[in-house]
């Protein structure tokens, strides 16, 4: 009896000194907050790649891990729910490149217009080792960049008249992410850009504030911007990434296996989340018109006209990027 209560002691201690070996080990069951801007699923791009990460994070680490949505900016703008992840008070986020120059500088050469031929070439570079080094430099700022996804090209709505021409934006009160790279682009083209948090977008259309905003189809369609807004303008002007960030408070808790876990989650909510944005490529357009919305698109030589028009921006841009990192993006195949 003496000789069982000996070994019981024994493997307790053992057990004991396991879990102060490894933090990870001590986790019973942990809460991800994860905050994101548009709908819950499967009503936006965010919500769809959340519910994938969720279900593989939930089935890899058999419900120790568990995530507590907050859709629709439930908490606050990107740039707060990223300083939320930073400081660990959110576990984990899927925001759009709006802020995130503000966090990694180098993030804002993808913001650049007309940089990427088309979503396989955009896919491609994120994919990629120039993808990959960005992601790595979130480690420098207290943040575990996990992947990039993806909202699709951004277009251009309105309320004042339909676009064609550099000249019909001008003096346009155009709402803009808070994107150095964006804002450089619109006030180059005359327009007056007002950068503004994502949560006070509707309600600054609906009062006049602004004539309209620019954003991708998965957003127009998710967010009912038909309700507020007359024109839209197939522009394309800007790729529109994504990117999937855990807290590195959250990260350093967890064992290898439990990370590996979370980056499979991320990578199959990135594949769901381009699916979305491949199938509201093909049809959001078409159901913006049946609800009301008067639609161009820009041809290619319209196009070019407004990357002519861009001109001086584009010397900004050589000085903040450098040459070498935007000749290899657009080298990338
Ligand atoms: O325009 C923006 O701020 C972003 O595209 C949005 C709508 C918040 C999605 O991330």
């Amino acid at each position: 009896m003496e000789r069982l209560t000996g070994l019981m002691r024994g493997l307790a201690l053992a057990a004991v000194a396991a879990v102060a070996a490894w933090p990870g080990a001590a986790i019973a069951q942990q809460e991800v907050k994860i905050g994101y801007a548009l709908a819950a699923a499967p009503d936006s791009h965010y919500g769809v790649a959340a519910a994938k990460w969720q279900e593989v994070v939930e089935a890899g680490t058999d419900g120790r891990y568990t995530f507590r949505h907050f859709p629709s900016s439930g908490l606050g703008g990107e740039r707060e729910v990223i300083e939320g992840v930073q400081l660990g008070t959110i576990e984990a986020t899927i925001v759009s490149s709006g802020t995130l120059s503000n966090f990694v500088p180098d993030t804002g050469v993808f913001d650049i217009p007309f940089l990427f031929r088309d979503l396989q070439h955009a896919r491609a570079v994120l994919d990629g080792p120039i993808g990959q080094e960005i992601l790595e430099k979130f480690d420098q700022v207290g943040l575990v960049a996990l992947a990039w996804g993806e909202q699709g090209f951004r277009h251009i709505t309105n309320n004042r008249n339909a676009i064609a021409t550099p000249e019909d934006i001008a003096g346009l009160k155009l709402r803009t992410m808070e994107n150095p790279t964006h804002i450089t682009a619109f006030e180059t083209l005359g327009a007056a850009p007002t950068p503004m948090a994502w949560p006070e977008v509707i309600s600054a259309l609906q009062q006049g504030t602004i004539d309209g905003q620019e954003n991708p189809l998965s957003v127009i369609t998710s967010a009912k911007l038909s309700e507020v807004q007359e024109y839209l303008t197939l522009s394309g002007h800007v790729y529109s990434p994504a990117m999937l960030l855990v807290s590195k408070q959250l990260w350093d808790q967890m064992s290898p296996e439990d990370q590996q876990v979370f980056r499979d989650g991320a990578a199959q909510g990135v594949a769901a989340m381009r699916a979305f944005v491949d199938d509201v490529e093909k049809t959001g357009a078409e159901k913006l018109r049946e609800e009301g919305m008067e639609i161009g698109e820009l041809s290619a030589e319209q196009k070019a006209a407004f990357q002519e028009a861009l001109g001086a921006a584009y010397e900004q841009y050589y000085q903040t990027y450098s040459k070498e990192l935007i000749d290899r993006i657009i080298a990338t195949e």
